[in-house]
């Protein structure tokens, strides 16, 4: 028996701006639950954008409804990280095999539109819709850890969320086009690390019919509810535009799982883990198996994870002529990271010539490196 019902339009009148949908509100409110130790919220089927929506037993606050995305056009900056490091055991790294069993897609998926400046556009799955499905999934225990902090090392390293520099990658991603530095004939392989939504190397996917961009998240949950969900958001599965709404939102219909899963497959290879022993498992023979191009977005954060990154850099990076474009904030309180001791420990190795090549300066102060073999 429902205990409480909710209009979606009286809602929206009173948070216009932040145009809260079911959705969101059933995701919110079933993390909330969750974190507070009680049973997840039911609710009557699945919600469509406007319809009632009906929780059994639960009461729908305001809170439920700001609570919001973090999302990279806003630029927010307070990230909160859990840096307690003693004795942690390092998920191994493992080639993850999509497949109907390590991937299981819901009926629809809600995305945002983000739009950059370059002529950059690319979908990617709502936070909220993300954790809803986490909520129904046997991978719950990710809501958990992500509930109090952005990231947990060496449990959670964030990849739920979009964090900024991974727009600033796509932004000078698109300069390079721009600039005919990078154009839509390349071939070769690319490769993103710490991917989370994976926005950067799906560009490339994109923009580069012919290129071939593997991914790799530390948390498998990551690259099953967010990496291979946002590269069908922007392939098989784009939405048109007329079935994106005013405020950039979409919900797409899925069917046809196991031929969408295959698809993924086609120009994409994915790996969660730990960066040590990744090299391993990338199972690189020769330097023609190597990547032509490597990219990461927020991952030199933790100075003690920061020679492991630039290890898999070193080991996986095509020679001569590999580029790597190490994107992040320049400073990360309370774990030591940044792009200061990133660029030192890369300058002492001596083998890559190491430079700034985008800068952000409002707010909270974020560059891009790029490594280029001496
Ligand atoms: C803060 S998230 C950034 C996600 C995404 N690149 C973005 O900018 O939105 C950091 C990412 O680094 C990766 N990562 C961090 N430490 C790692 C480790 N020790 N081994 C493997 N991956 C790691 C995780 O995959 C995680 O998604």
């Amino acid at each position: 028996m429902p205990l409480f019902s909710y209009q979606y339009s009286s809602q929206f009148q009173q948070f216009p701006s932040q145009r809260p949908n079911v959705t969101t509100i059933c995701g919110n409110l079933n993390n909330r639950r969750k974190n507070n130790g009680t049973e997840a919220a039911q609710y009557a089927g699945r919600p469509r954008l406007g319809d009632t929506c009906i929780l059994r037993g639960a009461v729908i606050d305001d809170q439920d409804v700001s609570d919001c995305d973090m999302e990279i056009a806003q630029g927010q900056q307070t990230n909160t990280i859990d840096a307690k490091e003693e004795n942690i055991d390092f998920i191994p790294a493992r080639e993850f095999v999509v497949n109907d069993h390590s991937v299981t897609l819901p009926p629809t998926f809600i995305c945002n539109r983000i739009t950059l400046s370059h002529s950059v556009s690319i979908f990617k799955r709502h936070l909220s819709d993300i954790k809803l499905h986490l909520a129904q999934s046997n991978a719950d225990h990710l809501l958990d850890v992500s509930a109090d902090s952005d990231l947990v090392i060496g449990v959670y390293e964030g990849g739920l969320k979009t964090w900024e520099s991974a727009g600033d990658l796509l932004e000078y991603l698109g300069l390079l086009f721009e600039r005919g530095e990078f154009n839509v004939e390349m071939g070769g392989k690319c490769l993103e690390l710490g991917c989370g939504s994976s926005l950067p190397g799906i560009y490339m996917l994109v923009r580069c019919p012919l290129i071939r961009v593997d991914f790799q998240d530390y948390n498998e949950q990551v690259i099953g509810h967010v990496t291979i969900p946002n590269i069908l958001l922007n392939t098989a599965l784009a939405p048109s535009d007329n079935d994106i709404d005013k405020d950039n939102i979409a919900e797409v219909d899925i069917t046809d799982s196991i031929n969408l899963l295959a698809k993924v497959t086609e120009r994409s290879r994915f790996f969660s883990g730990d960066w040590t022993g990744l090299t391993d498992v990338l199972d690189m023979k020769s330097n023609s198996d190597k990547y032509d191009i490597i990219l990461t977005s927020e991952t030199i954060y933790n100075i003690s994870s920061m020679p492991k990154l630039y290890n898999v850099i070193k080991e996986s990076l095509k020679r001569p002529t590999g580029i790597a474009y190490v994107a992040a904030k320049t400073m990360y309180f309370g774990v030591g990271g940044g792009v200061l001791p990133f660029k030192q420990l890369v300058e002492a190795d001596g083998i890559f010539n190491v430079k700034v090549v985008f800068n952000v300066t409002n707010n909270v102060k974020r560059e891009i490196l790029e490594l280029r073999y001496k």
